[in-house]
C-alpha cells in the first residue's frame, strides 16, 4: 500500500515547463543553435547551471564564468518575466481535483523540484500550503538523477521510499525516482519516458483507486 506521493513541479502541475523551453532557446538562438523538442527533453528536470552547460556542448560555445554567470541570470530574467503574470488560474489541467482528491483520501503530498524558484512559483498558484513538505534547488547538494530529491521529500513525508509515488515529466526525474526505490508515474508520454511504470497525460486522470489498493 503506498502511503505517500512526490510531486515534480515544471511541467507537473503547472506550465512552466514551457516556459523554461522558451527562455533557453532564446539563449540557445545567441550561440546558433535551434533548440528542438529532443534537446528540451534532455534538459528537464536538469538544474540551471547544468542545463547551460549541455546547452554550450551542442552549441560547440564556451564562455568564461563570468559570462556563463551573466547568461544564467539573463535566461532567469526571461523566465521571471513569464512566471510575473501568473495565478491560481495557471495550473495544468486536473491539478485542482488531483489536490481534492488527495485531501479526500488523507494522502500527504510533498514536492520534488529542481527549480531555485519552486516556492516562488507555488506561492504564485496558490498552492505553497498544500504541501506537507517542499523540496528545490535550495535543500539539495545532488540533483536529478540523483536520488536525493525525492529521498529528502520521503524522509519529510515521514513514509518509507518504497511506499512513495513520483509523479514527474522528466527522464532525469524518473531516472531518480527509480534509484530512490520509488513507483514512478510519467506524466507524458512512453516515447518521452521510457522507464515510467505507468503513464498519465495530467494528474486529473490519475486514478486514485489503484493507489488505494
Ligand atoms: C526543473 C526544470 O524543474 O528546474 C528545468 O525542469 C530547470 O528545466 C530546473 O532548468 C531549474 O530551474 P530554475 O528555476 O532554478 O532555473
Ligand atoms: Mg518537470
Amino acid at each position: 500500500m503506498k502511503q505517500g506521493i512526490i510531486l515534480d513541479l515544471d511541467g507537473v502541475i503547472c506550465d512552466t515547463a514551457e516556459f523554461h523551453y522558451k527562455a533557453w532557446k532564446r539563449l540557445a538562438a545567441e550561440y546558433d543553435l535551434l533548440l528542438t523538442h529532443e534537446h528540451n527533453e534532455q534538459l528537464k528536470g536538469v538544474s540551471r547551471a547544468d542545463s547551460l552547460k549541455l546547452i554550450l556542448d551542442w552549441a560547440g560555445r564556451v564562455l568564461n564564468p563570468e559570462q556563463f554567470n551573466r547568461d544564467l541570470d539573463r535566461k532567469n530574467g526571461w523566465y521571471l518575466e513569464l512566471v510575473e503574470s501568473m495565478n491560481s488560474k495557471d495550473l495544468l489541467p486536473g491539478v485542482r481535483d488531483f489536490f481534492e482528491r488527495a485531501v479526500r483520501y488523507n494522502i500527504p503530498l510533498a514536492l520534488g523540484s529542481a527549480s531555485k524558484n519552486a516556492r516562488l512559483v507555488l506561492s504564485k498558484v496558490g498552492l505553497v500550503d498544500a504541501f506537507k513538505g517542499i523540496v528545490d534547488a535550495s535543500t539539495v547538494t545532488n540533483g536529478k538523477p540523483h536520488p536525493e530529491t525525492f529521498l529528502k521529500a520521503a524522509e519529510l513525508l515521514n513514509v518509507a521510499s518504497e511506499n512513495c509515488i513520483v509523479f514527474e515529466d522528466s527522464l532525469s526525474g524518473i531516472q531518480a525516482a527509480k534509484a530512490a526505490n520509488m513507483y514512478t508515474v510519467g506524466v507524458g508520454i512512453p516515447q518521452d519516458l521510457p522507464l515510467a511504470d505507468e503513464y498519465v497525460s495530467n494528474l486529473g486522470n490519475y486514478d486514485f483507486q489503484t493507489y488505494l489498493n
